[in-house]
């Protein structure tokens, strides 16, 4: 992908009032690369609608795990539609998400769910400016349904694609309901596969400092829900039942790895509940069915206790890192009302005071506005992809 200067004049046979490109593509004259040249017919539409003062519409697509998710979003807040069609019923008997199962439910829903969201924002095809997808990072096989059918799109209706990182856009969630951003800030992303921490400067360049070594955090509360006999996604269901339980009732390891490491480690506190339950030479059979409800409780309570700390206390090492003036909270896990409070709290006491943005609880987990939302700042400094675009498993 380019950033390139728009020159209308500078591509042959472009016609501005169609805003078409394939005469461009067909001409003789035309000496530019197939992806210099998208890039260069893309900002001469951007000039176009900005020169109009149209609203930038864009459809976001979203296939990465176990959601699929298409929404419209306008000049990257005003949400005209969401649509979600979620997985969990046929994956919850497994306790976590079967790669094939994934991939063939997308299959399935990606046309109803884009149909859905284009009839919801009441726009025709002609309102949409550009076709957003996740393709990295995330399960290839599913990956790959959003990025087919987003190419698709993007070569039928004849409109510039743009490639989203699916943890760059969690991170963009937290932005929508603010205007006025304070930097630098720190963004935590928590969700069912990653646990990061970002330094945060713009939408389209978050740096990494620190992640998981191991378990995500959403990953630890699935497999702890599965060690305790919870319904799949485990996050909702610990957080449900931690509510009658006492955090203090038992000690987990908090896993804070080097004084100063800013990634994580989850894996331990995981394992440790494992023992608890089982007793610590792995022979027993899982106590759980024998427990009362308050012991379930305590456990759940503890273990939401020790992950939340670890989690508020490595954001807390992050914000002095860069004399942060802002905390971004997304992801899944961000909807864990008790991680949002210990976070409030430490940015309430921290001096001077931080200011906590977190996602809307509707676009913790996954969905396409967060997709169409940042895609809206690689629109306008046209970072467009082309029809070369692949699913990437990782984002390295
Ligand atoms: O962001 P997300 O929808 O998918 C990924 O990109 O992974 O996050 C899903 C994860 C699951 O692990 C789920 O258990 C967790 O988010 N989660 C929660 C809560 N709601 C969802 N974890 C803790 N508390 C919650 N309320
Ligand atoms: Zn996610």
């Amino acid at each position: 992908m380019h950033t390139l200067v728009a020159n209308i004049d500078n591509i042959p046979n472009y016609d501005i009032k169609s805003k078409r490109t394939q005469d461009v593509f067909a001409s003789p004259k035309c000496t530019l690369s197939p992806s210099r040249l998208t890039g260069l017919v893309c900002l001469a539409n951007i000039a176009l609608v900005q020169t109009k003062e149209k609203s930038i519409n864009i459809l976001g697509i979203e296939t990465s795990c176990d959601e699929t998710a298409a929404a419209v979003v306008a000049d990257g807040r005003i949400v005209k539609s969401s649509v979600i069609a979620s997985q969990t019923k046929l994956h919850e008997k497994y306790g976590g998400v079967v790669p094939e199962i994934a991939s063939r439910a997308h299959i399935e829903k990606i046309y109803p769910v884009i149909t859905e969201a284009i009839e919801q924002a009441n726009v025709s095809k002609d309102d949409i400016d550009a076709i957003a997808v996740a393709n990295q990072p995330g399960l290839t096989v599913a990956l790959i349904v959003g990025v087919t059918a987003a190419k698709t799109l993007a070569l039928t209706w004849d409109k510039p694609l743009l490639a989203i990182n699916h943890l760059h856009a969690h991170l963009q969630s937290a932005m929508l309901a603010e205007a006025d951003l304070q930097l630098p800030a720190v963004a935590l992303i928590v969700s069912g596969g990653h646990t990061c921490l970002y330094d945060y400067h713009s939408p389209l360049e978050p740096k990494l400092l620190g992640s998981t070594i191991d378990d995500a955090a959403g990953e630890a509360f699935d497999k702890v829900a599965n060690i305790l006999k919870l319904p799949y996604p485990g996050g909702p269901a610990i957080e449900k039942i931690a509510k009658n339980g006492n955090p203090d009732a038992i000690k987990f390891p908090r896993s804070m790895l080097a004084p100063d490491s800013l990634d994580f480690s989850f894996s331990g506190i995981k394992t440790a509940v494992l023992y608890y339950c089982r007793g610590q030479d792995m022979k027993g059979e899982n106590k759980v069915d024998s427990m009362s409800a308050k012991q379930i409780a305590d456990i759940a309570a503890s273990f939401q206790a020790a992950v939340v700390d670890v989690l508020v206390k490595k954001t807390q090492r992050a914000v002095e890192k860069i004399n942060a003036k802002t905390v971004l909270l997304g992801g899944g896990v961000a909807a864990n009302t008790q991680l949002r409070t210990a976070l409030q709290n430490m940015c309430d006491s921290t001096m001077p005071a931080k200011k906590l943005l977190v996602a809307p609880k509707q676009y913790c987990t996954d969905n396409a506005v967060m997709v169409a939302s940042l895609a809206y700042h690689k629109f306008k400094a046209g970072l467009f992809a082309d029809l070369t675009l692949e699913p990437k498993a990782s984002s390295k």
